[in-house]
């Protein structure tokens, strides 16, 4: 069998958790294989509301559910997200597995992620301070803890080891370290690990390709989005791990060429957290309205979320990088009042206009203008509806112009926060 790949096309926030929850009956596995309590996933159905972060969407309807290696898991915020799963009557334990190899957030990490982020002064990045960037740095500088360390004898030595790194490192930023507060936050740490170390923790790579062999179905959940990816994202401001579906081979152990379809999901505007650029961003009433529509703040931090209309290039980019084969679009009623609605499609830069994503959006007097098309507004209620055949013609216009924008089909559409609210077009 092949593995899918839902993952965000934007900077984060498109609706994937939803997007998972819908799609998870056809699956036997989910498995999320990147990003860790940055992530902020919401769900809605039969009149909950969920906000997940390290636990992948797919956890509600009986499903398989793994934490792949190329997630960070921070063990206190992972208790207190699983305890609370578990008191809704949710088996979590039945359904979920971590692997061995996701690596720790220590609570150092989360110090070092303030300190990098006070160093930087105006460049700050606007991180979520949850210790994901100190955390792949370990990773890949090879000084990482990894959950399966946690078993190993002298995993206190090396923890011990670790926190005193990153005490040196806070203060040659220029920052301090309370000892007291932080040996309360290491001993909370370690109650959490013990929590942790209930679940099943195994080798997940085996697990997944052995499933595939049996024929099993695997969906892999991205987190953050393809504009925050490490490498192709709007570089510095972006997060620490690769986002894109080369994220799901590395992140879960899973070969190239087992990828079968890969789901992009966009918003029918754009949004961002954070600092960084943002062509389209808006600072007008139209953008106000997007945010106030939309309830667009963070599910993780409460941030306001930047707002913009729809960036074609970018999404053209995320669409090459990653291989989509097929598109979903979200939060389409946010735009039901507009009486016109903008998209996108180039960018000028100094003299010339480009259709490509360029090297960098913030290069001090290269800044792209977006340049934009305008398409009437549908001005109607999309919640309520149930099928494409009740779509108003502009909405449908809106989608067909999309399609051809970026070459590939549309084949759901997202028309309110709710599980119900989803409809397929093929
Ligand atoms: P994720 O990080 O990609 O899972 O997305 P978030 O959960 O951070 O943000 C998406 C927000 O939009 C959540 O509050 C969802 O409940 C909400 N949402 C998802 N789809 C729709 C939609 O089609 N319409 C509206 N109005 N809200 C939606
Ligand atoms: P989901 O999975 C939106 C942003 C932060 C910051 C940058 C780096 O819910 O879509 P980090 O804490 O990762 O070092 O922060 O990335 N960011 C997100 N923005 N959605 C997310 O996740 C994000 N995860 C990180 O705001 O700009
Ligand atoms: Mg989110």
């Amino acid at each position: 069998m092949k593995v899918d790949i839902l993952l965000g096309l934007q900077w984060g926030d498109e609706g994937k958790g939803k997007v998972v929850d819908v799609l998870t009956p056809r699956y036997d596995i989910v498995a999320r294989f990147q990003g860790g309590p940055n992530a902020g996933h919401t769900l809605e159905f039969d009149g909950h509301k969920v906000v997940l972060r390290s636990i992948p969407s797919g956890v509600f309807q009986g499903n398989i559910n793994i934490i792949g290696n190329g997630v960070v898991l921070d063990p206190v915020l992972f208790a207190g997200e699983a305890k609370d799963l578990e008191a809704t009557g949710l088996d979590l334990h039945r359904v979920l597995k971590v692997s061995r190899k996701a690596h720790l957030i220590l609570p150092t990490h989360r110090l070092l992620d303030a300190a990098n982020e006070a160093a930087k002064g105006k460049g700050k990045i606007g991180t979520t301070g949850k210790g994901i960037g100190p955390t792949y740095t370990d990773k890949i500088s090879r000084n990482g803890l990894r959950v399966g360390d946690l078993e190993a004898a002298d995993f206190d030595e090396r923890l011990a080891a670790a926190t005193a790194r990153h005490i040196d490192t806070i203060k040659a930023l220029g920052g301090s370290v309370d000892t007291d507060q932080l040996n309360s936050l290491i001993a909370t740490w370690k109650d959490a690990v013990a929590y942790l170390l209930t679940y099943d923790i195994i080798d997940t790579e085996h697990y997944i390709n052995h499933a595939l062999v049996e024929g099993k179905k695997v969906l892999c959940e991205g987190a953050q989005g393809t504009m925050l990816d490490v490498d192709f994202g709007s570089y510095p401001f972006v997060t620490s791990s690769n986002t894109v579906a080369a994220g799901a081979c590395t992140g879960l152990g899973i070969a190239p060429g087992r990828v079968g379809d890969v789901y992009g999901i966009f918003k029918a505007y754009c949004t961002r957290v954070g600092s960084g650029p943002f062509p389209t961003e808006l600072f007008d009433e139209d953008g106000k309205r997007m945010r106030d529509i939309g309830h667009e703040y963070g599910a993780v931090t409460g941030r306001e979320r930047r707002c913009g209309w729809i960036d074609l290039v970018a999404l053209r980019y995320a669409v090459m990088i990653n291989g989509v084969t097929r598109l979903i679009m979200m939060k389409s009623d946010v735009l039901d009042t507009f009486a016109t609605i903008k998209a996108c499609t180039a960018y000028r830069i100094g003299e010339s206009v480009t259709r490509d994503f360029p090297f960098s959006l913030d290069t001090p007097g290269n800044e792209p203008t977006p340049i934009y098309e305008e398409l009437p507004g549908w001005n109607c209620d999309l919640t309520q509806a149930t099928s494409p055949e009740q779509f108003p013609e502009a909405f449908k216009k809106y989608i067909a112009f999309i399609e051809k924008e970026l070459g590939v089909p549309v084949t759901i559409v997202s028309v309110g926060p709710d599980r119900t609210q989803t409809i397929e077009l093929s």
